[in-house]
């Protein structure tokens, strides 16, 4: 019987003829609706594994757990067999390589990035900041870029959320220089950031941010047997705080834009990534966000890269991002209200009308696994909608034991690879060298993760006078003047960088430092894992209309890596 998929095509379900997603097409994205217990994730299992099959990898998030049982070889149930009959086929049991990843560790490899990484949008976005208190994180990312970029233009030291305390209580005790060069930079609301962070903390936030940074490379393997790895991200405790949830999802999804190579149209995706409860993802989003994920969407594409979206209803997803979602599957809708009887038309009329069908009127028929369909075809045209029955997954349908899960956890390829937390340096031996003043701790409440206290060990030769400022504080002055003046203006982000690391190795000189103290500690770090060939397309660092960063800035507003500039 074989896969019953075809040459290049998944085999999705069967109407009046067999459905079939193009792979060729399967970067062109796509959606899967409907009501709560319609057959959603059954779908995205349906699809996961035939990408599976077709070597290309998947990313989805495990909302319920129920997605785990992929990795088990099915049960030759009654409804399956019988099923797989109705639709012409034998039902045939298969499994399927999977990775489990965990947020929080307990259930898969942690997955970390640093806050650098994350950016200011999505750093707001996570945090749920205001206009005023996402300013502050913007200047807080600006004083770090040049302060840090200065030194040695490696910018990744705002690691994990103690570095930003750090990095907001320096703002705070320099909130006049600062404000004097980029706005005002007010305590209460540094302040109202700090607690932000504090409820990000207590959600467990802090376990995202850190090192060593997952490899999206990780993400894009095969098994020796040539099928695409299945990544099943952990997310029933994530889905308690759907703000970090989403705005984490989105950030994977942004590191995939900004790393991954322009590569056009292939015969296949090279990664398909599955966002359920996408509706998270844009509740209440302010519009600049919206913006982006509208870019994203469409731009991925060309990297190979397909997102789809699982959600209850289509309008859940704005216009100008549902008209990216080539691949459909809807799933049945209630039409309880005259609300819900117009949501269903809606979702009607996002369809390639068929003429033997009332659309709106099967959705509210439609059973459990049974769906109206249409895939792009051969020129990436919708197909007409068709109604079908999805076919039965091969794999489990249902949670892995936690035996089960535990036993794949200890065999996975990964193992050893992210587990441990790896140690990063305190922020304040950038920001004040060894020379901050005794008692700064207090504008930087500790979160007692074990990380901080290192920077008062950092600095216990120091013996500088309390009084001395900091050697960050010494760095804005210098750049501030240097890059405020009109000469440097012109030339952008290189010749600014310069300028600035010209001005730190002064500074430091003038501190009795040797600037390359600094800059060794910086290349044994890390940041240096990225060796897998991808190359950044570089679109966002030609502006070089800006000073500094803000010219190399990537869509969500977070710095270009230096090690993709090289
Ligand atoms: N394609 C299918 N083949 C067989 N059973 C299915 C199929 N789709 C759904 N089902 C049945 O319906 C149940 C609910 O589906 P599920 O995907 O969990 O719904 P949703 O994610 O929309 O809440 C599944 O547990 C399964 O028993
Ligand atoms: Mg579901």
């Amino acid at each position: 019987m074989g896969t019953l998929d075809q040459d290049g095509k998944i085999l999705v379900g069967k109407g009046e003829q067999p459905e079939y997603l193009t792979l060729a097409l399967g970067n062109r994205h796509g959606l899967i609706t409907g009501a709560t217990g319609t057959g959603k994730t059954v779908t995205l299992q349906v699809l996961a594994e035939g990408f599976s099959r077709a070597g290309v990898p998947v990313f989805a998030a495990d909302i319920k757990g129920d997605l785990s049982g992929v990795a088990a070889k099915g049960e030759a149930k009654p409804a399956f067999v019988d099923r797989a009959k109705q639709m012409g086929f034998d039902y045939v049991p298969d499994q399927f390589p999977v990775v489990f990843w965990d947020l929080f560790g307990e259930q898969g490899h942690p997955i970390r990035a640093t806050v650098h990484d994350l950016g200011p949008l999505l750093l707001a976005r996570m945090l749920d900041l205001n206009d005023v208190q996402e300013g502050v994180i913007n200047i807080a990312f600006k004083v770090m870029d040049e302060a840090d970029g200065a030194a040695d233009g490696e910018a990744q030291d705002l690691v994990d959320l103690a570095n930003l305390r750090e990095l907001l209580a320096f703002l705070g005790k320099n909130a006049k220089d600062i404000g004097n060069r980029y706005g005002n930079v007010a305590p209460a609301t540094i302040g109202a950031v700090q607690r932000q962070l504090l409820v990000i903390e207590n959600q467990g936030g802090e376990k995202f941010f850190g090192l060593p940074e997952l490899d999206l490379s990780d993400f894009m393997a095969v098994d020796a047997q040539g099928r695409g790895r299945i990544n099943i991200l952990a997310a029933d405790k994530l889905m308690q705080s759907p703000r970090l949830y989403a705005t984490f999802l989105l950030w994977l999804i942004a590191e995939l834009f900004e790393r991954l190579p322009e590569v056009g149209d292939l015969d296949k995706p090279k990664l398909v990534f599955f966002f359920d409860e996408a509706h998270l993802l844009f509740n209440e989003a302010p519009k600049a966000l919206l913006d982006r994920i509208e870019q994203v969407v469409r731009l991925i594409r060309s990297k190979g890269v397909g997102i789809y979206f699982v959600t209850q209803n289509p309008l859940d997803v704005p216009d100008t991002v549902l008209a990216q979602l080539g691949n459909r599957v809807q799933h049945a809708l209630r039409a309880f209200t005259p609300r819900d009887q117009k949501a269903v038309r809606a979702a009607a009329e996002t369809f390639r009308p068929n003429p033997k069908l009332d659309t709106a009127a099967v959705i509210t028929e439609l059973g459990k696994g049974e769906a109206l369909v249409s895939f792009l075809e051969g020129n990436g045209t919708p197909s007409i909608v068709e109604r079908a029955l999805i076919r039965p997954p091969a794999a489990r349908v249902g949670p892995l034991t936690p035996q089960e899960r535990q036993a794949l956890l200890a065999s996975s390829p990964l193992r050893g690879r992210y587990d441990k937390a790896q140690p990063h340096r305190p922020l304040a031996d950038l920001l004040n060298g060894n020379a901050a003043p005794a008692g700064d701790e207090e504008d930087a409440p500790r979160n007692g993760s074990g990380r901080n206290g290192s920077g008062r060990n950092g600095r216990a030769g120091g013996g500088a006078p309390a009084e001395q400022p900091g050697l960050g504080s010494r760095i804005l002055g210098g750049i501030g003047a240097f890059l405020s003046h009109p000469a440097v203006r012109q030339f952008g982000r290189s010749v600014a960088a310069v300028v600035a690391r010209t001005a730190t190795q002064e500074a430091m000189k003038r501190m009795g430092m040797s600037p390359s103290s600094r800059r060794s500690y910086a290349q044994s770090g890390r940041g240096r894992s990225r060796t897998y060939g991808l190359v950044d397309d570089g679109g966002a660092d030609t502006g070089g209309a800006g000073i500094g960063a803000s010219a190399a800035r990537g869509l969500f507003g977070n710095p270009q890596r230096s090690s993709d500039r090289g």
